[in-house]
């Protein structure tokens, strides 16, 4: 077993970092202020690869593997959690989505597009009732023959103003349960398709989160991703991903958090030393660190299993449980080391403690993940 980045991926965290310190820190604290979209930065981004990181380049794609994926949500989501957000989505949710799933005509149409950043693109799931308990679907899309017909309401949905494209979930024969869902392909613009107002948020909101209302949408057939009713299987799959994202994402807000509580208690002096030689913050540093560390054992496990072509249902759950855990203990700790100056903005750390809560609650809640685990353990 070799715990060593190979050497490509040490330039592609290199190249992440040096992203982060030098294009995303400069204007950070007035995004997440202004909850201001970050326009510019999403297409440099774009220009680095950082959109489209494991699709195949045939299709305009990086063609890295998930190790490279989570190694660059790290080290954006150390300084930037709004951006890191961006990248999670257009990665693993819609370019990993429709790689997968998607007709040759679908990528050639739409993946090209994503995968370089000229498109950004929204996944929708989540409904007012129907959050954790996705089968519950209201939103419907009925077959009128040569297409269909879509109308509902979607829910906190990232990138829901910025996107060009939207992979929406919508129930076609409520008889079926679970079967009788399908995804579907929306461009921003289509008749009856709304975007609803912008969410006031706690955390990444530099992020772009609205509420989507679909009025009588005439969507072609061609639209319908993959098999019909096999959408539930679709949303599934594709947040399986998403999770090894959204756990890159923790343990970036989480050891971003943690760079900063270390530099300032060598720093800070309280009583005569260096705030970091008192036993109670070096306990603090040490908790860290050891949680840290097994965090991003566990995202770079279920990374991997995804390159193996294992299984990463279960890892990947369990990545994003433990490592949104510790990014809210730890993003937490890191404000109390900071005293009253984790407090306010200009240091990040209270910054990063918002952001840290956002990755407990979605693509799937804690709880959520707990079912996920669970139910695989019990299985006979
Ligand atoms: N892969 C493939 N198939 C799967 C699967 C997976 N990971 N999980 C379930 N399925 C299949 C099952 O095998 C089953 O198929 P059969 O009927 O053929 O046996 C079918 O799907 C139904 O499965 P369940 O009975 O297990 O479904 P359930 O309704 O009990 O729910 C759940 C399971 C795990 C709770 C699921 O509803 C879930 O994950 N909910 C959370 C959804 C979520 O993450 N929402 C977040 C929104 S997206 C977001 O946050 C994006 C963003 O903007 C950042």
């Amino acid at each position: 077993m070799d715990f060593n980045l190979s050497e490509e991926h040490i330039m592609i965290r290199e190249a992440a970092r040096n992203f982060a310190q030098t294009e995303l820190l400069p204007g950070v604290i007035e995004r997440d202020e202004k909850q201001q979209f970050p326009d510019t930065l999403v297409k440099k981004m774009g220009e680095l690869g950082f959109l489209g990181v494991m699709v195949d380049p045939k299709y305009g794609g990086s063609g890295m593997d998930a190790i490279s994926y989570v190694i660059i949500m790290e080290e954006l989501s150390k300084i930037d959690a709004s951006a890191s957000v961006i990248v999670s989505v257009n990665n693993s949710l819609v370019c990993y989505g429709m790689e997968a799933f998607g007709s040759e005509a679908q990528k050639e149409k739409y993946l090209t597009k994503l995968a370089t950043g000229e498109y950004i693109g929204a996944f929708c799931l989540s409904e007012p009732e129907a959050g954790s308990d996705a089968t519950s679907q209201k939103t419907t899309a009925i077959d009128k023959g040569d297409y269909y017909l879509l109308n509902g309401t979607k829910n906190w949905i990232t990138n829901g103003g910025r996107a060009d494209v939207y992979l929406v979930i919508a129930q076609t024969d409520r008889d079926k349960g679970s079967h009788g869902i399908n995804a579907f392909i929306i461009e921003k613009g289509m008749e009856g398709f709304h975007i609803g107002p912008k969410e006031n948020k706690l955390g990444i909101r530099g992020s772009d989160t609205h509420t989507l209302q679909f009025n009588d949408v005439k969507v072609p057939k061609e639209n319908r991703i993959g098999d019909d009713g096999s959408g539930f299987r679709f949303a599934m799959k594709t947040l399986a991903g998403g999770r090894i994202g959204i756990a890159a994402q923790a343990l970036g807000i989480a050891s971003g958090a943690y760079e900063l509580a270390l530099k300032y208690s060598k720093e800070r002096k309280a009583f005569g030393t260096e705030i970091c030689n008192h036993q109670a913050i070096a306990f603090k540093l040490a908790d860290m660190h050891t949680e840290i560390e097994a965090a991003r054992h566990l995202v770079m496990k279920a990374a991997w299993d995804k390159d193996q072509g294992n299984d990463y249902n279960v890892s990947s759950a369990t990545a994003k449980l433990f490592a949104s855990t510790v990014a809210m203990r730890h993003t937490t700790e890191a404000v109390q080391i900071h005293g009253g100056n984790g407090f306010v903005k200009e240091y990040h750390v209270e910054r990063l403690m918002r952001d840290a809560k956002i990755t407990q609650i979605y693509e799937g809640t804690s709880e959520i993940q707990k079912i996920v685990i669970s139910r695989t353990l019990t299985r006979d």
